[in-house]
């Protein structure tokens, strides 16, 4: 089966209209996620992830290489291709509910499918309860909830979720982490997730893609081969296949580290 999400020879460069001096942001980017699978990316600051996303959003032109879904060039956003932020423009005047219905109330999803739809949805990030409350109401790891069910709930073939979870504190971010594994397994999402976590990336991936330092390229792979039911908290210092994953990334990301402050 070829792959879901697609990209060959991708390179950006930011323009800058005053100085005329561009930023090189993406050399030659080369990889591709399967249907179902959950693909990390880390890689020091500034090293093009988000740019990377971005593309594949369609949020961002491009000139040079190819981003593609299921054999179509991505060029504008889809309601195929739903995204998470790391700061997440939930709606501050709706409920929690009606944030999470928002896309299929735009899309004239009838009341009583979207309320069913809505409330599965609830239960699955484990917001039941909290269904009529107000954005401002909510913690930061129930605000990215929200928006991690919105997302889900409009049914999107692949989810790209650019450090989603980077903003709430080490406990809510573990619980989050784990919610997003029992996800990956209830819907068998296409889901590609960056983050500057070593930790949450070899957790989560099926495999890591780590990204040198600017201009971001495509270092190397890391397969993380763990099932999604053994992937608990608790388990994982114990666990070889998650250490020798998380310290082969976190070598490769200290290097690049190193190459981006020298
Ligand atoms: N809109 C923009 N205009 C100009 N330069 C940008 C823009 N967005 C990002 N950059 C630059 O491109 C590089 C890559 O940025 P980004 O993709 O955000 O990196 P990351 O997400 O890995 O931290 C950085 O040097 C950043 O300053
Ligand atoms: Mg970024």
């Amino acid at each position: 089966m070829p792959a879901k999400l697609v990209v060959t020879d991708l390179t950006h460069h930011y323009p800058d209209e005053y100085t005329g001096e561009s930023v090189h942001a993406l050399e030659k980017i080369n990889l591709e996620v399967n249907e179902g699978e959950l693909v990390t990316v880390v890689g020091p600051s500034g090293c093009g992830k988000s740019t990377l996303l971005n593309i594949l959003a369609g949020l961002l032109p491009y000139r040079e290489g190819n981003a593609s879904m299921d054999g179509v060039k991505i060029q504008g956003p889809s309601s195929e291709r739903g995204v998470v932020f790391q700061e997440q423009a939930i709606l501050p005047w709706r409920s929690v509910a009606k944030n999470i219905g928002h896309g299929l109330e735009l899309k004239g999803v009838p009341r009583g499918e979207r309320e069913k739809r809505v409330s599965e949805f609830i239960k699955l990030v484990g917001l039941v309860g909290f269904e009529d409350k107000f954005p401002h109401e909510l913690s930061g790891g129930m605000k990215q909830r929200c928006a991690v069910a919105r997302t889900l709930c409009a049914d999107p073939a692949v989810m790209l979720m650019d450090e989603p979870f980077a903003a709430v504190d080490a406990q809510t971010r573990i619980t989050l982490q784990e919610e997003l594994n029992r996800i990956a397994i209830a819907t068998k999402k296409t889901i590609l997730f960056i983050t500057h976590s070593v930790d949450e990336a070899a957790f989560l991936g099926d495999r890591c893609f780590v990204f040198t330092a600017r201009p971001g390229r495509l270092r190397e792979i890391v397969n993380i081969d763990i099932p999604r039911e053994k992937r608990i908290w608790a388990d994982m210092n114990n666990d070889p296949r998650f250490i020798e994953a998380r310290d082969k990334i976190m070598r490769l990301v200290r290097e690049e580290v190193l190459v981006s402050n020298a």
